[in-house]
């Protein structure tokens, strides 16, 4: 049974019994950025088994198309793949297990005449219902339903709908056994009896945490392979013999000029194009590109890799387009838009196939030269770094190292690859910097620019269509340029608005049927000339490409509201100055206003009142926001405030809000007032003389700041107990208690340890008459120590102290001698001198009072115990 027949007979099956056909969806999943690739029937319809979305009908079937990446490694053999067709039928609350597994007995059995003694199944252990239905209403004896553990199918992505499965497997026959008494399905020792179909119980739904709770309803999710039963149906011993590979095996078998089944080598490299051609021509229909990112890159690995097997096969040329057209012939019946898309399918594989092309032969060589040295040298790991070049260089997906380093019997060492993948995006990063930084020094290369003057259509539209008309990268103009490079991009005309008057540049994509652009930054580096500054995300774009460029719409609503409030906040400095105040510069971004203007006085908190509450009126007056073309006397006579040293040409654009202001301005602005939303003036500062600023925030990021405030607010009343317009009272009393209590504790502290200075007098030793005390006292800071010191000293009124604490955790000492000793050859200074080394540190000071600090403050009784033998020394000297 062809191919065709087996999808057309299913379909009809279903829809005889009440299923609605639904078309296969992208190979791009929507809605879930946790998922790479549709890799099930199911995905699709995922909103309708949780209720979210109400289905066309309880009833579903369909064939899906599907790319599964965990086999990607093993494709080559003869039983796996990476594409396939996924036929299914579904049940959206309505039909359970009994049903399901009537029509998929019934349609094998029956439709598909398979014999049914060649059946067997799996069921979950724990799903003793699927069990005894399979017994009793199919005849299966018990040595023919096997319990498999690993009967839970789903969820797809991080979460989602699950259940316990079951599966039929179908026995191929003795010639593909294991022989062993045991075999059956899941024999992990041979592939006799093949999985055909699997029935998922879909009734739970998993959480991220993997939980799991019951759907409100039971659901049916049920998945065929479309190559499996093909296989079955054919009676051919592999998926790749069947008639969805065995046309494009042979294309490449004659280009390659070999035959399919006469050297394993050569068919591992004709099964490997078959399945990768498949892939590469179903992911650049549905719109992925290659790129060095997720599902681009996916397509990059499996598209280079097939190119690689096309050269293993002595394949010398391009040649993977003509195995695409191969596919979307033998597809188009079923997949009619691959028709459609067949010279964009073109022109991506062509590009990626050439540019890896031309890399490919001194790739490997470098390679092979790799792998030697690696093993002259006695190891067997390829350095990360290593990797890393040949990816950047020569275009080698890390895998495709991998697998030549598989093949060479060492391995590759992927962490360092990563670390030098990283490195590179840094500097990708900066690169896109440099072309912001080095727009004076590039001005030969703006000159001759193509395609100035561009026409901005920004004003009306966030997105567009536009020719490309020059792609310049930091040196030179180029008709080309690669995913992965930073460049420019001039388009005839553009929705994004290049920086100037103040309004920084938007960010957003540029899309061709080749690429993505992703645009950090607009400039307008020469008269006329609008620049697009960000990379390739995506495959490639071309001068003269069609593209869509698109801005961030949600950030240029941003930028227009703080352009607005710009006009608003001069009006209002004006009003609150005098008319003589005039704008000295601005910026305008999309989280932030700043306004600078000349003044000879601060505003001041009551000024900076006044020009809130004009603002404020002038959003809540809801004023409309127009914008006319103009001579540039009659905009002055207008009344229209021009910039101080700008220059205007013949004709200028006014902004004007209502009657409450007019200017010359190029910027995008707001449709009417109240769209700014709360205006909310920050500051105001001085930036030289005369000139002053104001910085302010609106719309949501004024909203995110009042939400902020109010609940810091709210907090800090709940916290003093006072209601939120006494706060600042509240919390100035607060303040000056505290500050009091604070002097209270010091006065303590001195207290405490005063009174400790009688017991402390009763230490002093006599050295040759004279009172000595070297001690440790408890002190907190050195002010203390001075007033023990003072206290001691009138205490002993003739004597030598030494007195030593830990302040924050660090040694400190003061010394006093009192006057008559000085007089007798005794020296505070040279004392501490002497002993401050011992605690790591140094000190001195006058004959009378001196003090030093140290480092170890576990050598302060060493330190305090030389003093003895010191003044001893100073006596005799
Ligand atoms: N979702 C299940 C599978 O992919 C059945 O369709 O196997």
């Amino acid at each position: 049974m062809h191919s065709r027949e087996i999808r057309h007979r299913f379909i009809e099956f279903f829809a005889e019994r009440g299923h609605t056909h639904l078309p296969s969806s992208s190979l791009i999943p929507y809605n879930d950025p946790t998922v790479l690739l549709t890799t099930a029937g199911m995905q699709q319809m995922t909103p309708f088994f949780l209720g979210l979305d109400a289905p066309p009908a309880p009833r579903l079937t369909s064939i899906q198309k599907c790319f599964r990446t965990v086999d990607i490694d093993e494709v080559g053999d003869e039983s796996h793949c990476t594409f396939f067709e996924m036929l299914g039928n579904f049940s959206v609350g309505d039909y359970f297990k009994l049903d399901a597994m009537r029509m998929a007995w019934d349609l094998l059995t029956r439709d598909f005449g398979i014999d049914d003694s060649r059946l067997t199944v799996t069921v979950y252990p724990e799903d003793h219902e699927a069990r005894s239905l399979w017994a009793e209403h199919f005849g299966l004896t018990m040595d023919r339903i096997f319990d498999d553990p690993g009967n839970i199918w789903g969820p797809v992505g991080a979460s989602g709908p699950c259940g316990p499965n079951s599966e039929i497997y179908c026995d191929r026959g003795e010639q593909y056994g294991c022989g062993k008494p045991d075999c059956g399905p899941n024999c992990e020792r041979c592939d006799r009896h093949l999985e055909v179909w699997n029935l998922v119980f879909m009734e739970w739904f998993q959480e991220r945490d993997g939980s799991r709770r019951d759907l409100d309803r039971k659901n049916i999710d049920t998945g065929m392979g479309l190559e499996r039963v093909s296989l079955i149906l054919q009676d051919v011993p592999s998926i790749y013999d069947t008639d969805l590979y065995i046309p494009i095996i042979e294309s490449a078998a004659a280009i390659a000029g070999v035959a399919y089944k006469s050297d394993e080598r050569a068919d591992v490299s004709l099964r490997v194009i078959a399945d990768h051609a498949r892939a590469v021509t179903f992911l650049i229909a549905d719109g992925v590109l290659p790129s060095n990112e997720g599902r681009g890159y996916v397509l990059r690995r499996v598209l280079r890799r097939a190119a690689r097997h096309g050269k293993l096969l002595g394949i010398e040329r391009p040649f993977l387009n003509e195995i695409s057209d191969i596919v979307i012939n033998e597809f188009a019946a079923h997949y009619p838009d691959l028709v459609a898309r067949r010279d964009t399918i073109r022109r991506v594989i062509s590009h990626e196939e050439e540019a890896f092309g031309r890399t490919l032969s001194t790739g490997i060589s470098r390679f092979e030269a790799l792998a030697h040295s690696v093993a002259q040298a006695g190891g067997a790991v390829i350095p990360g770094d290593e990797a890393f070049r040949l990816y950047d260089t020569f275009g080698f997906p890390f895998e495709l190292t991998s697998e030549l380093a598989r093949d060479a019997g060492i391995n590759v060492d992927r962490d360092g690859f990563e670390r030098a993948l990283e490195e590179q995006r840094q500097q990708s990063r900066s690169a896109i910097q440099a072309f912001s930084d080095s727009g004076r020094g590039r001005a030969p290369l703006y000159a001759t620019a193509k395609g100035a003057p561009v026409a901005f259509a920004g004003y009306t539209f966030d997105s567009i269509e536009s020719a490309i008309s020059d792609l310049l990268t930091l040196e030179t103009s180029v008709e080309q340029i690669e995913a992965g490079a930073a460049a420019e991009i001039v388009l005839d005309q553009t929705p994004f608005y290049g920086e100037s008057g103040g309004q920084i540049g938007d960010t957003g994509a540029i899309v061709t049927d080749t690429g993505v652009f992703a645009v950090h930054d607009t400039q307008r580096p020469a008269p006329g000339l609008i620049v697009h500054i960000g990379e390739v995300a995506e495959g490639f774009m071309r001068v003269g490409q069609l593209a869509r460029a698109t801005i961030d719409s949600a950030r240029r609503a941003a930028i227009r509201r703080n352009h607005t409030a710009t006009h608003v906040l001069h009006r209002a400095l004006r009003e609150v100055l005098g008319a003589e105040t005039r704008q000295a510069g601005s910026l305008v971004a999309p989280d932030r206003l700043r306004f600078d203007f000349t003044s000879m006085e601060a505003l001041g908190p009551v000024g900076l009142e006044s020009v809130a509450r004009i603002a404020a009126r002038a959003v809540l007056d809801d004023t409309e926001v127009t914008a006319e073309l103009m001579s540039y006397p009659d905009a002055i006579e207008r009344g229209a405030m021009a910039l101080f040293g700008e220059k205007y040409g013949d004709v200028v654009r006014v902004v004007s809000i209502g009657d409450f202001s007019s200017e010359l301005c190029g910027g995008t602005h707001v449709a009417r007032t109240g769209q700014i939303g709360p205006l909310i003036v920050l500051n105001e500062s001085s930036i030289g003389s005369g000139v002053r600023r104001i910085e302010a925030i609106t719309g949501e990021t004024a909203v995110d700041y009042q939400l902020q405030l109010h609940a810091v607010a709210s907090e800090l009343s709940r916290v003093v107990h006072a209601p939120v317009e006494g706060l600042l009272d509240e919390v100035r009393q607060l303040i000056s208690a505290l500050r009091e209590k604070e002097r209270a504790i010091d006065q303590l502290r001195v207290e405490i340890a005063s009174s400790s200075v009688d017991m402390l007098a009763g230490n002093a030793v006599s050295v040759d008459g004279t009172h000595v005390l070297a001690t440790r006292i408890d002190a907190h800071d050195r002010d203390t120590m001075l007033q023990i010191g003072d206290r001691l000293r009138d205490k002993l009124r003739s004597g030598v102290l030494v007195l030593a604490s830990e302040i924050d955790a660090q040694p400190a000492l003061v010394a006093m001698v009192t006057g008559d000793l000085v007089e007798r050859g005794l020296h505070a200074g040279r004392l501490i001198q002497e002993i401050a080394p011992i605690i790591g540190g140094r000190g001195g000071g006058r004959p009378e009072l001196a003090q030093g600090g140290g480092t170890d403050a576990s050598r302060l009784d060493e330190a305090l115990a030389a003093v003895e033998d010191i003044v001893k020394r100073q006596f005799s000297g």
